[in-house]
């Protein structure tokens, strides 16, 4: 469905992604692990076209889409929960959704997938009104995974769904990912902790100092030394 090949991508002159290249099935849940700073959330953005790339292609379902502006992509099937959860501060919940929904294909359907997110997410219901920055962080987490589904993607990029969340709130949004992907719908996600992140993928990448170094399913990658010297340093 997704096929990054030979993607680099600077900022300026400083080039942070060199040679990456990653692949995701229709279905399937896929992890992108690394330490802090090597160049995941640039991914993100280069796919979702925030960024643009300096070299190497990204085809979705074998179209090139790196060439393509953000809203287009959107258009296409892709959705980008952003890191830290952004959201409109000063708009509700309810038009924090809308926004999800603005392209002309999910906007036919908008009241119709409200009413799936809020049955998904009860606690959005209940909080339609209130503006999004008075809202509790796992519930602004919430309300950023509802504003991507709610431009009905085939594909979802999640960018560290769980960061700062309690570890309830985190088992929660797990089950929420598991259930979005029953529906088919296939997951790209970003987090550090490789055993978290590797207990709910297909598979997983691991990318250090913008190369990816190692991809396999989650056995393998648990078993690997070269994780362990990554993430522990040993
Ligand atoms: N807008 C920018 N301008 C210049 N450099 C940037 C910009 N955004 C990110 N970088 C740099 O690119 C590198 C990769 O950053 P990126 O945010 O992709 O890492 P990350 O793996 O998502 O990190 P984290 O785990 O902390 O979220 C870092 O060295 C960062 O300082
Ligand atoms: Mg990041």
């Amino acid at each position: 469905m997704l096929r990054i090949t030979d993607l680099e991508v600077s900022y300026g002159d400083f080039q942070v992604i060199w040679g990456v290249s990653l692949e995701v099935g229709a279905g399937e849940v896929v992890s992108l692990m690394g330490p802090n700073g090597c160049g995941k959330s640039t991914i993100f953005n280069t796919i979702s076209g925030l960024l643009k790339s300096k070299a190497g292609t990204i085809e979705l379902d074998g179209q090139r889409i790196d060439n393509l502006p953000s809203h287009e992509i959107v258009g296409l099937g892709l959705a980008h929960v952003l890191e830290r959860r952004r959201v409109f501060p000063y708009l509700s919940v309810r038009q924090n959704l809308w926004l999800g929904a603005y392209n002309p294909k999910a906007k036919a359907h908008r009241d119709e997938t409200i009413e799936q997110v809020f049955d998904r997410f009860p606690r959005l219901r209940e909080r339609q009104d209130q503006l999004a920055h008075t809202l509790s962080g796992g519930e602004q987490q919430m309300l950023a995974l509802g504003r991507g589904l709610m431009s009905r993607p085939r594909l979802l990029l999640i960018d560290e769904p769980f960061l700062g969340l309690a570890p309830g709130v985190a088992k929660e949004m797990m089950d929420m990912i598991a259930s979005v992907n029953a529906t088919g719908v296939a997951v790209l996600f970003i987090e550090q902790n490789v055993q978290v992140a590797l207990s709910m993928s297909n598979r997983g990448y691991i990318l250090e100092s913008g190369r990816m170094v190692l991809t396999g399913k989650p056995e393998e990658l648990l078993n690997s030394g070269e994780v362990k010297r990554i993430f522990l340093g040993g």
